[in-house]
């Protein structure tokens, strides 16, 4: 199936490791033009290193994208170094647990800015250049956007209420955008991952396992045997959702958010 991604230019926000790396490679298989950010040199090194070990070339930049400045700075650096963005994956996303009792106001603001406005700011800086080509008709064809959410905004849970709470806000942004930028032909999507095996979950796990007093290897047989589909997802698993998202295969797919849980939750 021809995704019709050669040479289109694809930011990659997170980038350097877990899901956003997955799409990285995803991408670049795909010969697109793919940028990396994430605010660790050395995450970002490692990345550029295991993709050119595979023959696949990314540019990589360095920002902390809950800066609410960082985002101009690199969608202005990938454009002048690779070119227009023709699609954005939002996928620099660090949002901590908490025990409910110990949810403060603080709590919430530090999560919003570690998650919700990662997410937001390059988000609409893209978007305000993407529409503005269409406007003056430097481009014929639209960008398209998608955003690696998180099931956690669907359902609440009590180690994750702040976490969940920035992950509906992003759904209801991802919604509320493609209704409107639709009249650019811009589309806007999301991808809601339950457990995927990335470092995050490793730390999840870790953490739960010494809840449990048990070891590692055993919260995750635990944790796996409650997914219906029998196991967690692989971060290649996201990154060919985000693919055909992005792709002209779904040219008339905007405003959705997949659900990506192993049938996790029965929920319409
Ligand atoms: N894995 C899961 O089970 C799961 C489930 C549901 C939703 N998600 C969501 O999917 C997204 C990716 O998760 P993941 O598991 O792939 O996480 P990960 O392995 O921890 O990777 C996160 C990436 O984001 C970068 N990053 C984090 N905060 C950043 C910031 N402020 N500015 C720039 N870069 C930043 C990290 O690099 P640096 O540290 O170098 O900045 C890293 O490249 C997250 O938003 C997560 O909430 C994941």
């Amino acid at each position: 199936m021809d995704l019709g991604l050669k040479d289109k230019v694809v930011l990659i926000t997170g980038g350097s490791k877990g899901i956003g790396l997955a799409c990285a490679r995803a991408f670049a298989i795909e010969g697109a033009k793919v940028a990396i950010v994430s605010r660790d040199p050395a995450n970002l090194a490692r990345a550029y290193e295991e993709l050119r070990q595979e023959g696949l070339h990314v540019h990589r930049t360095r920002a902390d994208l809950h800066e609410p400045h960082s985002a101009a700075d690199i969608v202005e650096e990938v454009t002048t170094a690779v070119g227009p963005i023709d699609v954005l994956i939002n996928s620099a996303g660090a949002a901590r647990r908490y025990d409910p009792e110990a949810l403060d106001a603080d709590a919430f603001r530090a999560t919003m800015e570690a998650k919700y406005f990662p997410y937001i700011y390059p988000q609409q800086e893209v978007l305000r250049r993407m529409a503005e080509r269409i406007k003056t008709g430097e481009s014929t064809e639209p960008g398209t956007i998608v955003n690696i959410i998180g099931m956690g905004g669907k359902i609440a849970s009590d180690i994750h209420i702040a976490g969940g709470a920035a992950n509906a806000a992003l759904m209801l942004a991802t919604v509320g955008l493609a209704h409107y930028y639709a009249r650019y032909g811009i589309r806007i999507n999301a991808i809601n991952p339950g457990s995927t095996l990335t470092e995050r979950v490793e730390e999840a796990v870790k953490l739960e396992a010494s809840r449990q007093g048990i070891d590692s290897a055993d919260a995750l047989a635990r944790g796996q045997a409650k997914v219906p589909l029998g196991r967690y997802a692989k971060p290649e698993e996201i990154a060919d959702v985000a693919l055909f998202l992005a792709s002209r295969r779904a040219s008339y797919v905007t405003g959705a958010i997949v659900p990506m849980d192993g049938g996790s939750t029965p929920l319409i």
